[in-house]
């Protein structure tokens, strides 16, 4: 066996003002797969990550919920952590950046940056919001385009025109927060010299730690000259106060990476006989692997590594870059349901077939991939059920028939051999992070296990008189050829193997396949994964869809647009409108005639209503609140004049109102006693 390695290897930080979706789930099932590999290699690998805690958004985000930026970072962390865990990543610890560790390191790496002369002080002119008295980030002022006249444009860009410039030029800048007129102001802000450190980036970039693609990518910005990057940023703000400067807090991308080894450092104070130096130090052998998407090349490839360098501190062995997830070959969206949350997934589908799909798709480039709906099924299916399953189910009942122990002898050598043979080529692949690769070796393994299988058709042989060894010989074969592909699967399909290895009564590492399995006694086969359904597909896409608007008011869609939740519980007040804007609305009492389900629908249902003669179909999202019987006989409040909708599971005509702080809390409007349907709502 090789030498075993230390390995320290981390996912990005997911941000806390956020649910996981399927693209966060392409890196942290990525990295998963290489870490529980190596694991089974025998090796040290160890696999951190955590919560992006810090930065204007989370502290903004908590106070519109009307809870502290605390207790918003708590609930979100509970949150991510119950979708990795049931999506089987195996974290060896999940910490925050909002910690002790990350606190005292951050300060730490400060103090040496700025010993070693590398943090600059520059005023800096900014937008500011008077009234809520908050530095404001290009993106948090809105305004007219000085150049084209669009309206509605954010501070840094126009998205008519493609002009760049600063907020404060904005024709009626407002901010987006409380909607008053930013003023510009001067503030100190601190500054690292990235420029100090070009040569040595010149050269890093170089070194072996980054795919060609990413360090040629990086050549460009190096030859086009480095910026000073701002590491600072003013009161009120949720994250470190800067040593010894009142009022001065630390950006968040600055302590971000930090919580890499914050997180690390909070597993070594638990863990006897791990060290953090024996991982951070420069003298340090251990491995550091941090897996990272595109959008994040520079935090890592450039700007943490001079940090790290500068603060005397060892820095990455890989820096791994994937690229971003399509659905459908687009962009995840929330209209089409294709933006999906890791939980909707969970709650309608197995999170291994994702591991094995994601498997099948990735690469060490930094490529998009594609999860294409109708290919996910069918490979689920004609792969892991199809070919891999299959192979088991058609062999262990012989092998159970003749006192469900194995015979020593090897029917078939030269299949044997291949599947023993390819060890070395699927590691390497899994080695390389080429996970399409090596799922491609292992199902050409599986191929001809199969067609081995097909010919000798135990079953048939079974039936013959005499033959009961050749049965025995055959299904030893082919239960070895699981034993082998399960092995090689382990890392993507934890829990099937776990079935597997109960099935064979052993447990798989990667050498496992070296060795033939004789005279070895198996326990009872269970079914080890069930086939995908597409229905089960339809109904997490529709699950995926916002169809709230029919029963949220205009204002309060308005203003949802940025957040990923449907429902906030404190939605702040939408803009002033006056009379004549309000008497447009035509809202009526209405009889609730009848409700029912929608087959396919997760959150709707079919009301008819009646107006005092007049009746309408209205579908509202309020499924998960009230039963259909519940509502039947009602009086409510509907909007009449809403022009007419079509919706996937027919025309929308108008809609009721309800009230409520989130998902299963909601409470439609009931007029008071005497009202009748019809009547105008005044
Ligand atoms: N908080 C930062 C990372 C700090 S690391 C010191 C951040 N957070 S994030 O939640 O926006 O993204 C976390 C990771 O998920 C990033 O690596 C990002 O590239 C990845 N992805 C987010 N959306 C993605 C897709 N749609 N597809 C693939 N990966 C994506 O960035
Ligand atoms: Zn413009």
């Amino acid at each position: 066996m090789t030498e075993q390695r230390k390995i320290l290897v981390t996912s990005a930080l997911p941000y806390a003002n956020g649910s996981i979706h399927l693209g966060h789930m392409v890196e942290t099932i990525q990295t998963d797969i290489w870490v529980r590999y190596q694991k089974m290699c025998g090796h040290n690998c160890i696999y951190v990550c955590a919560d992006d805690a810090h930065g204007t958004a989370i502290m903004l985000r908590a106070e519109q919920m009307g809870i502290s930026a605390e207790q918003q970072i708590a609930k979100v962390s509970a949150e991510h952590q119950a979708d990795f865990n049931d999506f089987m990543i195996d974290f060896d610890n999940y910490h925050s950046t909002h910690s002790p560790e990350n606190h005292e390191l951050s300060s730490l790496i400060y103090q040496r940056l700025k010993a070693n002369g590398h943090i600059a002080v520059r005023s800096v002119t900014q937008a500011f919001d008077p009234e809520k008295q908050l530095f404001l980030a290009d993106r948090y002022v809105k305004g007219t385009c000085p150049k084209c006249k669009a309206a509605d444009q954010y501070g840094d860009n126009c998205e008519a025109c493609g002009a760049t410039y600063s907020p404060m030029e904005l024709i009626n800048p407002v901010s987006a927060h409380s909607g008053a007129t930013p003023v510009a102001k001067d503030s100190d802000h601190f500054f690292f010299t990235l420029p100090a450190f070009t040569d040595f980036l010149k050269e890093w970039t170089r070194a072996g730690h980054l795919q060609d693609e990413v360090a040629n990518k990086l050549s460009e910005w190096l030859d086009s000259g480095l910026q000073e990057w701002d590491i600072s940023r003013d009161a009120p703000y949720f994250g470190f106060e800067i040593p010894g400067e009142p009022g001065k807090y630390f950006y968040v991308w600055l302590d971000a990476p930090i919580g890499y080894m914050a997180s690390f450092k909070n597993l070594c104070d638990r863990t006897d006989g791990l060290e953090f130096d024996d991982y951070w130090s420069k003298k340090s052998s251990a491995e550091l692997y941090h897996f990272i998407g595109k959008d994040i090349i520079n935090f890592h490839a450039l700007f943490w590594p001079a940090m790290l360098n500068d603060a005397d501190f060892r820095t990455p062995t890989k820096v791994c870059v994937h690229g971003f997830l399509t659905v459908d070959g687009k962009k995840m969206s929330k209209s089409r349901g294709t933006f999906i949350n890791a939980r909707t997934y969970l709650e309608h589908l197995d999170p291994e077939y994702l591991r094995y799909y994601y498997a099948t798709k990735l690469t060490n480039s930094v490529d998009d991939l594609d999860l294409n709906l109708e290919d996910f099924v069918t490979k689920v299916n004609s792969d892991l059920v199809g070919k891999v399953v299959n192979i088991a189910s058609r062999t262990a009942k012989f092998v159970a028939n003749s006192g469900g122990e194995l015979s020593s002898t090897v029917a078939n050598p030269e299949l044997w051999q291949l599947f023993t043979e390819k060890n070395a080529v699927i590691a390497e692949h899994y080695e390389n992070r080429e996970f399409s690769k090596a799922m491609r070796e292992i199902m050409g393994l599986a191929d001809a296990a199969n067609e081995y299988i097909a010919e000798q058709a135990p079953w048939k042989l079974a039936k013959e008189e005499g033959k009961e060894q050749l049965v025995l010989d055959v299904c030893t074969m082919g239960v070895n050829c699981f034993m082998a592909l399960m092995t090689y699967l382990k890392p993507v399909l934890p829990a099937t193997a776990a079935r597997a290895e109960a099935f064979l009564n052993l447990t798989l590492d990667w050498n496992t396949p070296r060795s033939f399995l004789g005279k070895h006694s198996l326990n009872a086969f269970k079914p080890l994964l069930t086939r995908v359904e597409g229905k089960q597909v339809d109904a997490m896409i529709e699950a995926s869809k916002d169809e709230m608007p029919t029963t949220t008011s205009a204002a309060v869609e308005a203003t949802k647009e940025a957040s990923s939740d449907s429902w906030l519980s404190k939605e702040p007040i939408a803009a002033e409108i006056n009379f004549d804007d309000f008497a447009k609305v035509d809202l009526r009492i209405a009889l609730i005639a009848n409700a029912e389900h929608v087959e396919g629908a997760n959150k709707l249902l079919r009301l008819t209503l009646d107006l005092g003669g007049e009746t309408r179909n209205v579908f509202a999202g309020i499924k998960s609140a009230y039963a259909p019987e519940d509502l039947i006989g009602k009086l409510t409040v509907m909007v009449a004049n809403l022009q007419p909708r079509k919706m996937k599971f027919g025309m929308s005509e108008g809609m009721v109102l309800a009230a409520g702080p989130g998902k299963n809390e909601l409470y439609i409007l009931e007029p008071g006693a005497g009202a009748q349907p019809g009547m105008r709502v005044m």
